[in-house]
């Protein structure tokens, strides 16, 4: 791939750093030889496999969500290959037992009805659980705990024996928390399913922790994984997504135009609804390098993608100065759930993707164009 100076980036563009990524990998790695844990790439968070080598270097595999990302870290990552979906086809389950080791499910039907297949391929299967415990307030979406969710077996469906051949349980319920309300669920999830755990192989606690971010109680973390293994005798996995990349990326855009109703809006080739859907989804606001709060500095400009979607907005900020026409302006925490998410809605281009290394020095990995958008149509 061609290297590139940052001048020569055409936006919009993802520019990940691969520093930020290699702090965020060692903290990781410093969990899993500090506990005997084992720490996956939760690929639907960051799939940017250019980076797998070097995320291979520190984390035991990748988990998936689906035939697809399983293969790409069969074919790029190498390492332990686990995915969980709450339902396979038949040729997908032909599939993910030639190339993972650890297959969940989220039935006991689907369990049974995949069982010839795993059973033959000698795959280590276990069962996603739901604890029925939330922690989270506020976004119903991302709470595998709300009330009639789909996702993990309630215990009160699961009976009194684990179906012959389970060799693991598989929770998921956090969305960027803490250590603490891990413990917590941890402990209500013992109270359900503690019995079951003797003569397990492994649990696996999800994803959803922000172990990487400023402040995270890792103690608290590792003591719990030192609880678990010591009184069940289980492996221990984890698969965060977002810790992995967190803070190792931007989106770089251009301000195109300047229109005025009610206030300056600035008019950028990068788009809330194409190129970081979390915003609208979530919502939450990008951190956007040299701004502020509404109302914080001089001058304050709505954010708007140049689509047809009149909510398509990314945000208000504020400025020093008034951004011309041609500026470029640079937003934060854009490596997770960003590229994975992208689509050319209104045929907006994909963004371009180039890699910081560590030595400073910047590869272009992908330039997009016409033919990602049409080839996805007929
Ligand atoms: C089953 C499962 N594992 C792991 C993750 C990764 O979560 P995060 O990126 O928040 O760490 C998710 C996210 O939705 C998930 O559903």
């Amino acid at each position: 791939m061609a290297n590139c100076s940052m001048e020569e980036l055409r936006t919009p563009v993802y520019l990940i750093d691969e520093a930020a990524l290699i702090r965020n990998l060692e903290i990781l790695q410093g969990v899993q030889q500090r506990t005997g844990c084992h720490i996956l790439l939760a690929q639907k968070a960051f799939s940017m496999f250019r980076v797998y080598p070097l995320i291979a270097h520190y984390l035991s595999g990748a988990t998936a969500s689906g035939l697809y990302e399983a293969r790409l870290a069969h074919e790029e990552l190498g390492g332990e290959n686990h995915v969980f979906c709450p339902a396979y086809t038949d040729a997908e389950m032909a599939e993910l037992c030639k190339i993972c080791d650890h297959i969940s499910f989220n039935s006991l039907r689907q369990l049974e009805h995949h069982r010839p297949v795993w059973q033959a391929a000698g795959v280590s299967v276990g069962l996603r659980v739901n604890p029925e415990h939330s922690t989270q307030e506020g976004h119903a979406i991302y709470d595998p705990c709300a009330p009639c969710s789909r996702l993990g077996i309630p215990h009160a469906a699961l009976g009194d024996i684990l179906p012959e051949g389970v060799e693991g349980l598989h929770f998921h319920t956090l969305c960027e928390q803490d250590a603490a309300p891990l413990v917590e669920t941890f402990e209500a999830f013992e109270k359900k399913f503690g019995q079951f755990l003797h003569g397990l192989r492994w649990l696996n606690l999800g994803g959803g922790h922000h172990i990487t971010r400023k402040g995270y109680d890792l103690a608290a973390l590792e003591a719990l994984i030192r609880r678990i293994r010591e009184t069940y005798g289980v492996e221990v996995y984890l698969e965060p997504g977002e810790a992995i990349a967190l803070n190792s990326g931007t989106l770089i855009t251009t301000v195109m135009d300047v229109v005025e109703n009610g206030m300056p809006i600035l008019i950028l080739d990068a788009s809330a609804a194409c190129h970081m859907p979390d915003v609208l989804e979530m919502p939450y606001r990008p951190p956007l390098y040299g701004a502020g709060e509404p109302g914080e500095k001089a001058v304050t400009c709505r954010l708007g993608a140049r689509t047809c979607l009149a909510g398509d907005v990314i945000g208000d900020y504020s400025f020093d100065e008034m951004p011309k026409i041609g500026d470029r302006l640079v937003f934060g925490d854009m490596a997770i759930y960003s590229m994975v998410k992208n689509n050319t809605f209104n045929g907006m281009p994909l963004p371009d993707i180039a890699l910081r290394r560590r030595d400073g020095s910047c590869e272009m990995v992908r330039r997009f164009g016409y033919e990602d958008f049409k080839g996805r149509l007929s």
